[in-house]
C-alpha cells in the first residue's frame, strides 16, 4: 500500500465510500446525500488543505485530508479528517494514513493537530487516535445526532507536534 496526493480522477472511487460513510450517520458531521460535486468540494476543495489516498493495488483503500484548522492566527494548528473504505478496514490503512498525516503536518511546520469532532461512540477512531498520541481535551455533550444512539458527545482531540 502506498500513500500519495489525491488526483481529480480518484474522486468517483473516493465518493463511493465517502457517501456510504457520511450517509450511515455514525461518524461524520458532513451533509448527508450530497451529490458528486458538492461532496468533492467538501473533501478535495478546501483551500490550503492537502488530500491524500492510500492505494492498495488498483483500489483506493482510504483517504485523508489535512491543513490549517483555522485561518489567520489560528493557522499554526492543523486539522485533519480520515475515511477508510469499509472493505479495507482493520488492515492498518487508518493507522498508516494517521502516521502519514502526522509526519506531513510536522514537516509543514504545524505546532499540533486538532480533531474538532470525533464522535464519542466511534470506538475505532478514538482508540486509533489515542494510540497515535492524541488526547481528549474536551467533549461537547450531545453535539452529534447519532443514527442509533441519538445525541452523543463530540470529542476534541489534540496532539502536540
Ligand atoms: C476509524 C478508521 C479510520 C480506522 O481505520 P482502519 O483502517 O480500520 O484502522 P486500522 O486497521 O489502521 O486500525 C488501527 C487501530 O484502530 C483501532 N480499531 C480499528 N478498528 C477497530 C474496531 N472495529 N474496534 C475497535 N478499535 C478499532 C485499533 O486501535 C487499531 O489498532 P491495532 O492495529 O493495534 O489493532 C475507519 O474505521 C473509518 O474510516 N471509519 C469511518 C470514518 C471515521 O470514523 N473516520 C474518523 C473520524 S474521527
Amino acid at each position: 500500500m502506498r500513500i500519495r496526493t489525491a488526483r481529480d480522477e480518484d474522486w468517483p472511487e473516493i465518493h463511493s465510500f465517502y457517501s456510504r460513510i457520511v450517509d450511515e450517520g455514525r461518524t461524520y458531521t458532513l451533509p448527508e446525500g450530497s451529490g458528486m460535486e458538492e461532496a468533492r468540494s467538501l473533501w478535495m476543495g478546501t483551500p490550503s488543505w492537502r488530500t491524500v489516498v492510500a492505494v492498495d493495488g488498483e483500489r483506493i483503500a482510504g483517504t485523508a485530508k489535512a491543513g490549517p484548522s483555522l485561518p489567520g492566527r489560528g493557522s499554526g494548528i492543523a486539522g485533519a479528517s480520515f475515511m477508510v473504505n469499509p472493505e479495507h478496514r482493520g488492515a492498518g490503512v487508518g493507522r498508516a494514513l494517521g502516521e502519514h498525516v502526522i509526519e506531513w503536518c510536522r514537516e509543514a511546520g504545524f505546532r499540533g493537530i486538532r480533531f474538532n469532532a470525533v464522535v464519542e461512540t466511534n470506538e475505532a477512531a478514538v482508540r486509533l487516535w489515542k494510540s497515535l498520541g492524541f488526547e481528549i481535551v474536551g467533549t461537547v455533550p450531545e453535539a452529534f445526532d447519532h443514527v442509533d444512539h441519538g445525541p452523543v458527545g463530540l470529542h476534541v482531540m489534540y496532539r502536540r507536534l
